[in-house]
């Protein structure tokens, strides 16, 4: 983590060295200032790493959140904004936000502001296409896309890149294609309105639409290559097209990137995401003031534990660590009852006396992020701290909770035919300016 702490700075060096005007160097202060605070936070907190690529922790409770949220220099979800989030919203605030699961934001109450005012702006989320099939801690930031799209009723662009899977993985072009084509209809499956939703993958788009190849030009001109080893810690060593690559990420975020959705509106924007892909939108709020567009807020999400413990997150590139979307309901169960980390005591005479460690049982960490029900999950919290609720009574409710949940999803994804899919990847206009 030393690392960190050099990479974080020479990040801070590189951003405000760059030449920039007075206006614009005011303009990153502050997220510039964050990070110089963490590169200082990375010396005391040594043991976590998050980053696009990797996440551990070496605390069976996982990520130290708080910690993370000062050395990234986000801002907490706090009571008062989830106040004035259901006051402006005029409902109860989702789950994921009640239970700090989404934990930390940039600007969330900027986008506040635009709504109160009856601005607009729009929802842009993505997914790096590496596997066949989503696992359920992929389900996390697209379910509060949803429902952010469905409580503020906006567009969202959805980008599949599978022009980094590419880069990163032992993938070629032609089959990080189909894997985001197999993607985009798990995410379709979720129900996202078609008139609002434009999805695209990467290698496919580009050649439609030259707006986005003149934004990641412009957003490369204004990175240096010491700015992309601060941030991601790229070497010597990496090929060309990672380093290139952050602007592709970023594009999204500038509402030019879509002249048939768009027009020349400057729209500010709003990416729900956990809270490993932030680095790239570090780099992008540094970038859209100094090309005249606004900064892109930000909704993070913490992670959904590998089955083996929240010390690093569930992984699609890890087999047993997740429950994929395309399980049958006894993998699921097998799963879940032979991997899911116990927070339990090794004899039942010590649980019921000592009880269960709910922050690093996985079982009940599926249930803070599926059980809707609050009291019920309080109820089994309490129960389960107390030794009333054994592992297996928690992981049976747990595999009963999940079980459906991804039944269910294998039933709608069946009704995604290439035609429904091809309407979502279409060039059009969306319903836009609410
Ligand atoms: P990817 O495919 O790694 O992940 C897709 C989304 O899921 C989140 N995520 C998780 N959330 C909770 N628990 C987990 N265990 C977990 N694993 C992954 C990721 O943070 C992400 O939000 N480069 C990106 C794709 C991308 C993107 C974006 C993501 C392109 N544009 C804009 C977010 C916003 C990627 O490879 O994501």
């Amino acid at each position: 983590m030393a690392e960190v702490k050099q990479t974080v700075v020479e990040g801070v060096d590189a951003l405000t060295l760059n030449g920039k005007s007075d206006a614009d160097t005011v303009e990153t202060a502050t997220d510039a200032q964050a990070q110089e605070t963490a590169g200082d936070e990375a010396t005391t907190n040594a043991d976590d790493v998050v980053d696009p690529w990797n996440v551990a922790s070496s605390n069976d409770a996982g990520v130290d959140y708080d910690k993370l949220i000062k050395r990234f220099g986000s801002s907490k979800i706090d009571d008062e904004l989830i106040a004035r989030f259901e006051k402006i919203t005029g409902k109860p605030a989702h789950h994921f936000l009640r239970r700090g699961l989404f934990f930390s934001h940039r600007d969330l109450h900027t986008i506040l502001t635009l709504r109160e005012q009856g601005k607009p702006f729009y929802l842009y989320t993505g997914r790096g296409p590496s596997s066949g099939s989503l696992h359920i801690g992929h389900l996390v930031p697209f379910i509060m896309t949803k429902w952010l799209q469905e409580t503020f009723d906006v567009p969202l662009i959805i980008q599949l890149t599978d022009d980094e899977k590419t880069l990163w993985k032992d993938l070629k072009i032609e089959e990080a294609i189909k894997l985001a084509r197999e993607n985009a209809k798990d995410i379709v499956a979720m129900g996202f309105d078609v008139n609002k939703t434009f999805i695209f993958n990467n290698l496919e788009f580009m050649g439609k639409c030259p707006a986005m190849y003149q934004n990641i030009i412009r957003i490369q001109k204004c990175v240096t290559f010491n700015q992309v080893k601060g941030i991601f810690g790229f070497g010597d060593s990496d090929i060309i097209g990672k380093i290139g690559f952050p602007a592709a990420q970023a594009a999204p975020a500038l509402s030019s990137t879509f002249p048939f959705i768009f027009g020349n509106k400057k729209v500010h924007c709003l990416i729900p995401c956990a809270i490993d892909q932030d680095p790239y939108f570090r780099m992008t709020r540094d970038v859209a003031p100094r090309l005249g567009f606004p900064k892109c807020a930000l909704l993070h999400s913490s992670f959904f534990p590998a089955l083996q413990g929240a010390k690093t997150k569930m992984s699609a590139s890890e087999q047993n660590s997740a429950v994929f979307l395309t399980d049958t309901p006894k993998q699921v169960k097998n799963k879940i009852n032979k991997y899911a980390f116990s927070g339990g005591r090794v004899t039942v005479e010590e649980h019921r006396k000592l009880g269960g460690i709910p922050d690093i049982d996985v079982a009940y960490q599926l249930l803070k992020f599926f059980l809707e029900d609050d009291a019920k999950l309080e109820e089994v919290r309490v129960a389960y701290s107390k030794g009333e609720m054994l592992t297996g009574e928690i992981k049976k409710l747990a595999i009963e909770t999940v079980t459906p949940i991804v039944e269910q999803h294998q039933a709608a994804r069946k009704l995604i035919t290439d035609e429904v899919l091809d309407k979502y990847f279409e060039l059009r206009p969306l319903k836009y300016g609410s």
